[in-house]
């Protein structure tokens, strides 16, 4: 593996190893993508305000997710059919976070299966990892429950439900290259082949919208929120809220965490960025539960602003599938500590030696700075 230095490279290099449609499919927002770019671009509208003198050569960055202990507030996110990008798949990033001590938030639409990730991340010795399971809520109640019921029994420790794809966001270079998982792969969690996304006539349309079509229920409302905290003990964090309206009603339905995301910017085209209505929803929420947030995290100090406008801890997605297409386990383990590094790096930089010294005074919004 060459010297990448930043996530950057390992996309960079990413692009030129991956098929088209597999680099196309983990790359695209939907529409115009101009969430896609925003996303990314909402980090620079922030200013970082550091405080100096204050005996920075110890920085803790250990925080405590969802009552697990991680060596850093960043984690990974769910990010669908890891085994496109290298054939260790999931299997790679469990063990990657395990060394480097974070969460990893594996996808129902998995190339590998629950159990497998358990046993891949609890195989090596030392290390600290905890695995939570994205879930979608399928038209069929017994088919979710039974992956609850698995991730239960394989020690996941939360499950995070996907709450904005009703139906999937239109992709279009999806659309153009007819996507659908390579014959040797499916999803395989699911064990008739409908389900599992691997065979069948999906049309000329993407594969992947034409089977959430089919699957995912577009009925999904509130009361089903209900339904999941009743059927399990685990916590249940809802993903994909972006402004407080939602984050109130979410409280009140008692889930035990917020995710801010727009889905990388693939479903609805034309909303915020998430670090913009991050704020909003920390406001709403009061402190009656953790808020978190995905969406163009691509460099330490966008997770150092993202904790300062009351992150509890941040996600990263598309940047892991860079590093697993260049070098599997390694290739994710040293993004992640790429960018711990640069969180390290920032804190220092800003005066905080552990992240209760991360406050909302450490960042002011770029206009405000700029007309000094
Ligand atoms: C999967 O969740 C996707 O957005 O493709």
């Amino acid at each position: 593996m060459s010297g990448q230095v930043c996530v950057s490279d390992f996309e960079e290099e990413a692009r030129k190893i991956l098929p088209k449609a597999v680099y196309d499919y983990y790359r695209s927002g939907a529409d115009e993508q101009h969430t896609l770019v925003n996303n990314v671009a909402a980090f620079n509208r922030w200013h970082l305000i550091p405080r100096v003198l204050r005996d920075v050569s110890t920085v803790d960055l250990s925080v405590s997710v969802l009552g697990q202990k991680l060596n850093m507030p960043l984690c990974v996110a769910a990010t669908a059919m890891q085994r496109m990008a290298h054939p260790e798949g999931e299997m790679a990033t469990a063990r990657a976070c395990h060394a480097v001590g974070t969460g990893m938030m594996l996808s129902s639409w998995a190339t590998s299966t629950i159990e497998e990730v358990t046993s891949a991340m609890t195989s090596s010795p030392g290390g600290r990892g905890v695995l939570w399971l994205q879930l979608y809520i399928y038209k069929d109640r017994e088919l979710t429950l039974s992956l609850v019921r698995r991730a239960e029994a394989a020690g996941y420790k939360a499950i995070f439900v996907t709450v904005d794809t009703p139906y999937l966001g239109k992709r279009c270079d999806d659309m153009r290259n007819h996507f659908k998982l390579p014959p040797h792969l499916s999803m395989s969690n699911f064990s008739t082949a409908a389900l599992a996304f691997s065979e069948g006539n999906y049309g000329s349309d993407s594969g992947l919208a034409v089977y959430v079509a089919k699957a995912i229920d577009p009925t999904l409302c509130w009361d089903d929120i209900n339904w999941l905290k009743k059927k399990t003990n685990l916590p249940v964090i809802v993903k994909g809220i972006l402004n407080g309206m939602d984050a109130v009603q979410a409280v009140n339905y008692g889930v035990d965490g917020i995710l801010v995301s727009n889905h990388g910017a693939r479903q609805l085209d034309g909303v915020p960025a998430t670090l913009d209505v991050l704020e909003e929803v920390v406001k709403a929420v009061q402190g009656r539960c953790d808020v978190y947030l995905d969406g163009g995290v691509r460099r330490g100090t966008d997770v150092l602003k993202a904790l300062a406008l009351g992150a509890k801890a941040v996600f990263i997605g598309r940047p892991v599938l860079w590093g697993l297409a260049c070098q599997g386990e390694q290739g994710v383990t040293k993004l992640l500590e790429l960018l711990k590094e640069e969180l390290r790096l920032a804190m220092a930089l800003s005066g905080c030696r552990s992240l209760s010294e991360v406050s909302r005074s450490l960042v002011r919004r770029a206009e405000f700075t700029s007309r000094i």
